[in-house]
């Protein structure tokens, strides 16, 4: 498993090997990882070299210390890919895994100033103001705070607001969702976030803010989501 005589140091290939193992599944979240000694004595290597592997992928956050017990293997952050106007239902369905919304608000409010600029509707127009923890595999992802301009997408109930709203809007409104502008930044979890993903204090959150056109060009909705940093990274394919 391990060629001493290779350029690559030691405990990189013994890195890369664990590494590879996560995310293959052949190691599961949870899972104990074999003991220093384990792999030093089966590798011929030394304790030094394992240590060493193992502090890097704890450091990426392959894995995770448990203090008196062991090293363990951390969740893998799911890979979302930017390239495309999905909705959360439809990623969570692309990978095989099981959506699904926790429902703290839903209500009908006028828009204010900054709303209803960015919807591009008059000032007190009604607006839909939902907030959801959205979860995979009942695990919370992000908290998302939804503004839609209630004149538009007509006939929203907190019942819808539980599945989908694009399936809503697309399928059974038949409207065509076109583009969006999404910003993107990376914060703190404030107090709610920290309750409602059920994260530590000071985690970090991926912030970002999209505001989505129907095909016709009409602003539908202003989104703020705030992703779990520690279960999500974001990938773009890049062209020039
Ligand atoms: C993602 C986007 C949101 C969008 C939502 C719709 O989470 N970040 O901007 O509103 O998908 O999701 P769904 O159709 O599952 O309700």
């Amino acid at each position: 498993m391990i060629d001493k005589h290779s350029p690559i140091p030691i405990y990189h290939q013994l890195e890369e090997q664990i590494k590879t193992k996560i995310e293959s599944g052949e190691y599961k979240a949870g899972d104990s990882l074999p003991s220093e000694r384990e792999y030093a004595e089966q590798l011929g290597i030394s304790r030094m070299t394992v240590r060493q592997a193992i502090t890097n992928l704890a450091n990426k956050h392959y894995l995770y210390r448990i203090k008196g017990k062991g090293t363990f293997i951390a969740e893998q952050k799911l890979e979302q890919n930017l390239n495309g106007l999905t909705s959360f239902t439809e990623d969570m369905k692309a990978r095989g895994m099981k959506p699904s919304n926790k429902l703290i608000n839903f209500e009908i409010i006028p828009a204010n100033e900054g709303l209803a600029e960015q919807l591009h509707i008059p000032v007190y127009t009604p607006v839909y103001e939902i907030k959801r923890i959205r979860l995979a595999e009942d695990e919370p992802m992000a908290l998302e705070r939804t503004y839609i301009s209630a004149n538009l997408i007509k006939g929203l109930t907190d019942e819808i607001a539980q599945s989908s709203l694009y399936y809503y809007i697309e399928d059974k409104l038949g409207l065509r969702i076109g583009k969006a502008s999404q910003i993107f930044e990376a914060t703190l979890a404030n107090e709610e976030e920290i309750q409602y993903l059920k994260i530590e204090e000071n985690s970090p959150v991926l912030f970002m803010k999209r505001v989505t056109q129907l095909a016709d060009g009409t602003t539908f909705e202003v989104v703020k989501s705030s992703y779990r940093a520690d279960r999500y990274k974001f990938m773009l394919d890049l062209e020039r």
